[in-house]
């Protein structure tokens, strides 16, 4: 022990148990010894003194725990470490001159693109414009963060290239982008995203026009839309046992809760199934609520659960049919009742048709009105997407229900513009608020910085 202490390793680490142990294990011979010990002797000068034999001796007897906690404390462990963190440090020095000359050149071609733009805004190509856009308050749209990510991959392949010539800035033509993009290794065989030609599934031809990476229309694994009302007129009694599970384990709950939170004024829920999200609901904070679902069954278990909740609230009406024909069902669009807020929750999944549901729910809002949705669709994580894209055929059969859909694209394609977006569930459930194009945001909607300077954010402009 007294030798142990002489070579700087403290009695409180190694205790009486070592005391107990060292004597254990004079009887069981550790067959393996730790490197240090290896190489104490075979680097040690000859003849080794005696004091350190019996040093080396007793430790080869300790337990093999206790022998690595010895190294560990050693000067020797020490000194190899301070290579490792040399080493470390050099890494990280030079991964951050790495990130910092990126960030430098970055910041010059927002310089080069920003003059360009005020010189002229029409001279700014489809990238530069998103460059400036997502530098700007607009959110960029889904598609469009497709793209510019794509740019951002091949603006650093560029400067990796032109390392030496500082000045030479990234100007790629549509063409040198879709042919770099094509030469990419990668699971999908897609083109580069278009974002000025309107998508139509009908009449693609794949030879000559390019389509959004992976876009709904493009991937193989979203099964056909059909319409789900038979399948869920079927389901409508079972649904809420059957649901309940996966729903708690989800905390689902607290998702409807935000959602109904958004409601006030006269309010419609499409695709209101079983009234899931009537426990979640303020009578008070609204004037009206309408049900609407395509299945009669379905409307009808709503019908029961809103009575026994709320017996005393009178404005509210149950309505079968389907959200595709939402504005013919009202009447004619001028004259048709309009609704303050619109809500949806896991139904844009089960539509025929969910592009035009969302048209359709945005021609019947009031002006400043919103459409606030709770869905499920493809992630931020790719193997998220690939275990839904997986499943997806066997989720269709049993709970009718594309989960797979990019939810963003959707709105995208419906016109509507995003005022709010959160993803949960390793962002395979989205909460969205939508409004109209032609709608103003809400100051609560605002960027932080535009409420505390009292500005309004300014649209950018390409300037076609
Ligand atoms: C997955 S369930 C969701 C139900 C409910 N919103 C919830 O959160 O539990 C989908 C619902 O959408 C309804 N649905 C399917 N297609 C529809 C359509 N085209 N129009 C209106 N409702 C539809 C189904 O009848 C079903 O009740």
């Amino acid at each position: 022990m007294s030798l142990l202490w002489k070579q700087g390793i403290p009695m409180g680490i190694l205790g009486r148990n070592m005391m107990k142990n060292s004597m254990k294990s004079a009887f069981i011979h550790n067959a393996v010894a730790p490197v240090f010990i290896a190489r104490t002797y075979s680097k040690a000068p000859f003849p080794i003194n005696d004091k350190e034999l019996q040093r080396q001796r007793r430790i080869e007897k300790l337990p093999k725990w206790q022998q690595w906690a010895i190294y560990f404390k050693s000067e020797k462990f020490k000194k190899s470490m301070t290579v490792y963190y040399i080493c470390g440090f050099g890494v990280m020095c030079v991964s951050f001159y790495y990130y910092m000359r990126d960030r430098w050149y970055e910041d010059k071609q927002i310089q080069h693109v920003r003059k360009k733009y005020q010189n002229d805004p029409k001279s700014l190509s489809e990238y530069e414009y998103l460059m400036l856009k997502n530098l700007s308050q607009e959110t960029l749209r889904p598609k469009e963060v497709k793209k510019y990510r794509i740019y951002q991959m091949m603006r650093k392949e560029f400067r990796r290239k032109h390392i030496m010539d500082k000045d030479l800035m990234f100007e790629p033509t549509p063409e040198e982008l879709e042919e770099w993009y094509s030469k990419q290794p990668r699971r999908t065989i897609k083109k580069a995203p278009v974002l000025d030609e309107p998508i139509d599934s009908g009449s693609y031809d794949s030879k000559s026009k390019p389509k959004v990476e992976f876009s709904n229309s493009d991937n193989p694994n979203i099964v056909p839309a059909e319409d789900t009302t038979e399948f869920y007129e079927a389901k409508a009694q079972a649904y809420d046992d059957e649901i309940k599970w996966e729903e708690r384990g989800m905390f689902l709950g607290k998702r409807r809760r935000w959602l109904m939170q958004q409601l006030k004024g006269d309010v419609l829920e499409v695709a209101c199934g079983t009234g899931r999200n009537i426990p979640y609901l303020y009578p008070e904070r609204i004037n009206s609520i309408t049900f609407m679902d395509s299945a009669k069954n379905m409307v009808e278990i709503t019908r029961k659960k809103f009575r026994d909740a709320f017996p005393n609230f009178k404005k509210a009406g149950f309505t079968v049919g389907k959200a595709e024909d939402l504005v013919k069902l009202a009447g004619d669009e001028s004259t048709a009742f309009k609704y303050d807020t619109i809500v949806e929750a896991f139904g844009l999944c089960a539509h025929e048709d969910p592009v035009l549901a969302l048209k359709n729910m945005g021609k019947l809002l009031k002006p400043g009105g919103r459409i606030v949705l709770l869905e499920h669709g493809r992630s931020t994580w790719s193997f998220v997407n690939n275990h839904l894209d997986f499943r997806s055929e066997k989720r269709m059969k049993t709970w009718a229900c594309r989960w797979n859909l990019d939810i963003g694209e959707l709105i995208d394609e419906a016109g509507l513009d995003i005022t709010y977006e959160k993803r949960v569930h390793l962002g395979s459930t989205w909460m969205l608020v939508c409004k109209r194009p032609e709608d103003p945001i809400n100051s609560d909607e605002k960027p932080f910085l535009n409420k505390l300077m009292g500005t309004e954010p300014k649209p950018l402009s390409r300037g076609k």
